[in-house]
């Protein structure tokens, strides 16, 4: 069953879209707009408007655009549905009962709850099983508290082969979708499947918004070919490269800190949270991601990386700062003796002892640089040459231009070198994201002429239908619209002007959810400025005649084409076509413009 239009109405009425918006992008007021950076593309100037009286959003950068539904699916990837009833339940709306058994359940829905399941079932074998309990005691004796088990949801996966498959039976969750979300494997011998997790610790992984998404387990005993950590396969959910563990409970305390910590290691995160630095997130395991660095910055602004104190560990920090750097975040490196990993200092040296060491993480350049002092890469003028161009790789791609210009300078006083050479040798920025915001990094294509014009037609008849319908479709047709998003637009609203209801731009943006091209067009088309003095009626007209001129010289363009090999008979017809459509030609406009006036004023 679909959620009734009206509820869908009622539930975006009442959501304010700026309060939305501004829980992920940090909003200012200008003029009627509100502006900020935008959270789907890496950008350094804002372009990102959101518009509290039409309510919608757009990005002028990459284009993205719709209202608090898209905004929210786009944000936590999840259906029209969820969207929907997230907000809803945000604006204390009651939705129809069963609401899960209403809404056609979409795949991602059922990864959602398909894993919300198994991290309750697993939550209960550890409560509830002998074996549970074991697992439980491992945790403990590793100095956790029952209280982190609460905060982190952990659970334990039993030593069985069909304990999750069993239980999901009972609760009619079939075994295909069991496989879709990764936790169970199909059976070799082709029938059914068998838990993947078995005998281990389970961490739930979240999304930001608290829902899981996967698990990573933990042997509690370490076994020959079995690794320490196994982790969900991806899913349309979990993509280990745009998620960080730990941010649903770190965000709150990486907004108050205005700094995100960032481990290796659940254990790491489980730990840190625990002796008082809940701004913590992990990695787990993999290396960092431009994702993962802009999905940091929508909470702060300064990353401190606390990566365990070996040589993989080092390296990693350092390309992690690499990737970090280029996304525009302030980074600070905070090496750990060797030997130790955040979890293991903490325990040794206390929450105290790992806050005084953050205090003192080095910036990149100066961690790179003790590096290489500590390799004896440092010492002759061939190596600082080196060092300095191996760095400025690096500060090449900061995008804001002040921190880059900052960098240079402190490398070239650390190295000694002049920095007018230094700049002369860095040349222009790298960075894609410096010139002009778009994803792909290359700026916006101008608009033409027909562009242009079929905008404003669409424009106009989003703004007031009522008012600009039967003028503009008296004169234009979908047919005169270019193919792509504009046709489907104007033919949607084509259609509801015929059964006399043109949908407004709310109702168009939600029709179109799954369809993010339409969508962006839509709040393109509405985010343009209009100046107020501006005639609508005269422009209106304007834009049509412009539509139906080229229609006619494509028109003109093929007999003209069809002239040149015609003979005899054909020809004289043709001819006859092409000089009246000239003629037309010629009095369009004013053909038009009385046709026009009949229905509108100018
Ligand atoms: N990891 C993984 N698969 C492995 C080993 C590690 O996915 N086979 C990931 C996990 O996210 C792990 C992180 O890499 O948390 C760091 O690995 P490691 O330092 O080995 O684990 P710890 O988190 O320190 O775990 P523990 O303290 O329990 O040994
Ligand atoms: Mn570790």
């Amino acid at each position: 069953m679909k959620i009734p239009e009206e509820k869908i109405q009622e539930i975006r009425e009442a959501t304010d879209i700026v309060e939305l918006v501004s829980q992920h992008v940090t909003l200012k007021k200008r003029g009627k707009t509100y502006l900020g950076l935008c959270p789907f593309h890496n950008e350094k100037t804002p372009s990102f408007n959101v518009d509290p009286v039409r309510h919608f959003y757009h990005c002028f950068g990459c284009g993205a655009g719709g209202n608090v539904f898209t905004f929210l699916m786009a944000m936590e990837k999840i259906g029209f549905p969820e969207a929907v009833r997230q907000l809803a339940q945000k604006a204390g709306i009651a939705m129809p009962e069963h609401a899960e058994d209403d809404f056609a359940i979409k795949e991602t829905e059922q990864l959602y709850h398909v894993n919300q399941f198994a991290a309750a079932f697993f939550v209960r074998c550890l409560k509830e099983t002998e074996a549970g309990g074991k697992a439980k005691r491992y945790f403990t004796e590793r100095g956790f508290t029952d209280e982190m088990l609460e905060t982190f949801g952990i659970g334990y996966a039993p030593k069985t082969w069909e304990g999750l498959v069993q239980a999901a039976k009972k609760e009619g969750i079939s075994t295909a979708a069991l496989m879709k979300a990764g936790v169970v494997v199909e059976s070799q011998r082709g029938t059914g499947a068998y838990d993947r997790f078995r005998g281990r610790l389970m961490f739930p992984i979240t999304n930001a918004s608290g829902r899981v998404v996967g698990f990573g387990g933990r042997l509690l005993v370490d076994e020959p070919r079995q690794p320490k950590y196994l982790n969900s396969p991806e899913t349309p959910i979990y993509q280990k490269s745009r998620l960080v563990y730990g941010l649903a409970q770190a965000k709150t305390a990486i907004r108050e800190q205005g700094q995100v910590l960032l481990v290796e290691g659940y254990t790491d995160v489980v730990r840190l949270h625990q002796a008082g630095l809940p701004h913590v997130v992990a990695t787990s395991g993999t290396a960092l991601t431009h994702d993962q660095a802009r999905l940091m910055k929508r909470y702060a602004k300064r990353v401190a990386l606390v990566y365990d104190g070996d040589s993989a560990g080092l390296e990693a920090a350092q390309r992690g700062a690499e990737v970090l750097l280029a996304g525009g975040l302030d980074v600070s490196i905070v090496p750990l003796p060797p030997g130790s990993d955040p979890d293991t200092f903490v325990r040794a040296s206390g929450a105290e002892g790992l806050a005084a060491l953050i205090e003192t993480g080095k910036s990149f350049i100066d961690f790179r640089l003790s590096r290489l002092t500590e390799a004896g890469r440092l010492k002759t003028v061939a190596d600082r040459a080196e060092a300095a161009r191996g760095l400025l790789e690096t500060i090449r791609k900061i995008p804001e231009p002040i921190e880059r210009d900052l960098s240079m300078k402190s490398v070239a006083e650390k190295l000694d070198v002049d920095l007018r050479v230094l700049a002369r040798a860095a040349g222009k920025p790298s960075g894609s994201d410096l010139q002009h915001d778009r994803p792909d990094g290359r700026p916006r294509a101008p608009e033409n002429a027909r562009q242009v014009s079929e905008k404003m037609l669409i424009r106009l008849l989003l703004e007031n239908s009522g008012l600009w319908g039967d003028a503009i479709f008296n004169l234009v047709e979908p047919q005169h619209f270019e193919a792509g998003p504009h046709r489907t637009v104007v033919e949607t609203i084509h259609a509801g002007y015929l059964q006399g209801e043109v949908p407004g731009l709310q109702q168009m943006l939600d029709q179109f959810q799954e369809r993010p091209a339409v969508g962006k067009y839509l709040t393109d088309v509405m985010a343009e400025g209009l100046a107020e003095e501006i005639d609508l009626s005269r422009l209106g007209l304007e834009c049509a005649v412009h539509l139906r001129k080229l229609e006619l010289q494509t028109e003109i363009e093929a007999s003209r084409l069809a002239l040149k090999t015609a003979s005899g008979e054909e020809m004289l017809v043709l001819h006859k076509q092409y000089v009246e459509q000239k003629q037309r030609s010629l009095g369009l406009r004013q053909v038009l413009e009385s046709e026009w006036k009949k229905l509108v004023e100018i």
